[in-house]
């Protein structure tokens, strides 16, 4: 039978670099769709960027940039960031799009009509200066427990208190750095305290998280005992300011992001349908027959078993079949850590030159199903890979490859060898259903033991056979041809089984044995007496312990700081969410050891145009570039100006750039900055490059081609 499956990976904020922590689910989910693609079922996977809030309209403002350009500029990466990964999503669409606009503006009407939203007035904190409520993470003040200064509105980092911010001690906005005052203003809430939502969850949402049973205890824990009411109202509106949907009759109040997010799901798979031509209702109406899959991280359990459900069932959509909670990323047992170098992004893991096949190994080895934490051990990484990966599977290959391309011409035995490879070669055909089942349960980890297993049992079949030894004596010339037509057939299958985790190796696989790319359902079957294969070229790379070493330092370095009287910094980045839940909360300090994304953006001095004409940018071509000795950071550049001379300046770029590859290219510098006396010479001015504490990198400004040395920059 074919299934119809619906498949989502959780939305990521659309103010934010994707990571290796990000990657956990999107491999994970990728992987479970390649899968059922390749048994043939009818599978799609979409996701968006999660595009609405106060930390992304702020970050704008910081930025000078409009909301709408900055979220069209992180799809940009991030969808770069995926595919990078060979994360291959049939849909990645936004939020903010008429598609989850629409559905917003349904499922709140159709609640609305059905007695489940109310109007509450409540007192929030407001910043006078900024003009806009405060969300929790952007007020600021002393631990009303421990005293530490500088915590956030819900919770503090110092003593692990959880308070409202109303119990803050000398409170501030961290937007503006005012004191807030408390204002009153109306807010919508959604009824999750009503006898209805209570008792729909307690029968449905057991079932949408059947398949955890920790989950299903952390909802016990939410629900409480039955007769008890433990739920309260959820507060999905926030006052103007606010970059999102305006709730419809309700001038000035928005959806929470929150709200939205999840309706983004049904946004990106509707835009999909429109351009599939599928049937939405199909997948998403009241009797859809389809299977609906949500892969989140633990920590958004809350939204995805409770508020998601009870919002479709009681706006007459269908609620999903199960969600998938995963847990959280360790690097070597610890926490991702900036200052360690172990906050890796995904394009700084791509741009050192590391192969994205090797970490979706490696997370597919250690994912099982569970909400258990995983950990990245980097030298278990290096020597998984390696071992697994080069040193049993593709050496099957390159074991047999050879014999068949030099002594028969490439060609495949030409006698059927089904009997022979059973009982040459036991179980390695049997085993498709085996690890069929441990990839549909999730249980990549097991599905990837069984897979060594049967690599182990067919290198120890070459240790055997010794096709080498076979090689050189007479009369074994049919035998050699046989053994090795074994096993190459025995690497196909090993590829079948591997191709959800590895798309791209066994891309290359299929090329080099001249096959059509693969199906789970070719396990049934070797491939025919005389089949040509093409000549085998080595397909993958160990991995040299060098470049995990250099991984970290890149992302270590990163952080040091770059100011100089040449480097200028880009913008401070902005929390990514507003916390919910506690759950939310110690998610959010997991993934943010050093509390980049938790810092709040300051206020903007606005400058006026006069002040941005008094700085004079011009194009500059690099003419040469020198270490600088003594000097850590800093490259000495010499500037050519065109009609405007030469300037010597020194940039603290040297931890991203070999001076030997910056001479000849175009930038962009300060030319009438006055000149500053530097231990190792005079500085003429200042070259712009872009770098964040929160990503990795430091980027030099290019112009497009065609601009001069000397051109004015305005
Ligand atoms: O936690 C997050 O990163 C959210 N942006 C996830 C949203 S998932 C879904 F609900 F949209
Ligand atoms: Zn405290």
């Amino acid at each position: 039978m074919i299934r119809k499956i619906l498949v989502t990976s959780a939305l990521p904020y659309a103010n934010g670099a994707i990571h290796l922590g990000h990657l956990v689910e999107y491999i994970q989910t990728d992987i479970w769709t390649r899968f059922q693609k390749m048994r043939g079922h009818e599978c799609w996977y979409v996701c968006a960027d999660d595009t609405h809030g106060t930390p992304i309209m702020l970050r704008a403002e910081k930025e000078g940039i409009t909301p709408e350009a900055l979220i069209a500029r992180v799809h940009a990466e991030h969808s770069r960031d995926f595919a990078g990964f060979h994360v291959a999503f049939d849909n990645y669409h936004t939020t903010h799009s008429d598609e989850t606009r629409h559905y917003s503006e349904d499922i709140y009407a159709k609640l609305k009509a059905a007695g489940l939203i109310e109007v509450r007035s409540i007192e929030q904190y407001y910043d006078p200066v900024k003009n806009m409520f405060l969300p929790d993470r952007f007020i600021k003040g002393e631990c009303p427990k421990c005293g530490a200064k500088d915590q956030y509105g819900d919770a503090c980092e110092s003593c692990g208190a959880a308070y409202a911010p109303t119990e803050l001690k000398n409170p501030y906005s961290a937007v503006s750095g005012a004191q807030p005052v408390l204002k009153s203003s109306d807010h919508y809430f959604f009824k999750l305290s009503d006898p209805r939502c209570q008792e729909f969850l307690r029968r449905a949402t057991r079932e949408v998280c059947k398949a955890q049973p920790e989950a299903i205890n952390k909802l016990q824990e939410w629900l409480g005992e039955p007769g008890e009411n433990k739920l309260t109202d959820w507060d999905i509106s926030r006052d103007a300011p606010y970059f999102g949907f305006e709730i419809p009759g309700a001038p000035g109040k928005f959806f929470y992001v929150w709200l939205d997010a999840p309706i983004g799901y049904m946004g990106s798979f509707k835009n999909f349908c429109g351009k599939k031509g599928l049937d939405f209702d199909e997948f998403w109406g009241k009797e859809s027959k389809a299977e609906l899959y949500h892969f989140i991280g633990k920590d958004i359990l809350y939204f995805h078993a409770l508020f998601w459900p009870a919002e479709l069932e009681h706006a007459g959509y269908r609620i999903p079949s199960s969600v998938f909670a995963h847990g959280f990323l360790t690097v070597d047992g610890a926490k991702m850590s900036k200052s360690r170098g172990t906050f890796i992004t995904a394009e700084s893991y791509l741009t050192q030159g590391l192969n994205p096949e090797w970490l979706r190994y490696y997370f597919a080895a250690k994912l099982n199903g569970t909400m258990e934490d995983i950990d990245l051990n980097l030298d278990d990484f290096t020597q998984r890979v390696n071992s697994d990966l080069v040193g049993k599977y593709i050496n099957i290959a390159s074991r047999a490859a050879g014999f068949i391309a030099k002594r028969f011409d490439g060609k495949l035995l030409h006698d059927h060898l089904g009997e022979r490879f059973h009982a040459e070669l036991p179980g390695i055909k049997q085993a498709a259903e085996e690890i069929a089942g441990y990839y549909e349960g999730r249980d990549t980890a097991r599905a990837l033991r069984r897979v060594m297993a049967l690599a182990d049992q067919i290198n120890q079949y070459v240790d055997r056979n010794q096709p080498w030894v076979l090689a050189k004596q007479e009369g074994q010339e049919a035998r050699l041809h046989e053994v090795c037509t074994l096993l190459i057939n025995a690497f196909r299958l090993l590829t079948i089984y591997l191709k959800p985790v590895l798309p791209k190796l066994a891309q290359r696989a299929e090329e080099f044995l001249n096959v059509a790319p693969l199906h789970w359902a070719d396990a049934g079957h070797l491939l025919p007496p005389a089949h040509l294969i093409n000549t085998y070229e080595h397909l993958m790379q160990r991995i040299d312990p060098k470049q995990i070493e250099a991984l970290i330092a890149a992302n270590r370095e990163s952080l040091e700081p770059t100011a100089t009287p040449a480097a200028a910094t880009a913008v401070a980045p902005a929390p990514t969410i507003e916390p919910h839940s506690p759950q939310r909360h110690a998610q959010h300090q997991q993934a943010t050891e050093d509390k980049a994304q938790g810092q709040a953006v300051p206020a903007i001095q606005h400058i006026s145009i006069d002040d941005f004409a008094k700085v004079d940018l011009r194009i500059a071509r690099i003419a040469d570039a020198q270490h600088v000795e003594g000097a850590d950071k800093l490259i000495r550049l010499t500037l050519d100006l065109g009609a405007g001379g030469t300037r010597n300046v020194f940039a603290g770029i040297k931890s991203a750039y070999d001076p030997a590859l910056l001479v000849g290219r175009l930038t962009v510098m300060v030319a009438n900055l006055a000149p500053r006396k530097m231990k190792f010479g005079m500085s003429e001015g200042m070259v712009l490059a872009a770098s964040d504490d929160k990503a990795p990198g430091l980027f030099l400004l290019s112009p497009d081609s065609g601009a001069q040395p000397g051109m004015k920059v305005k």
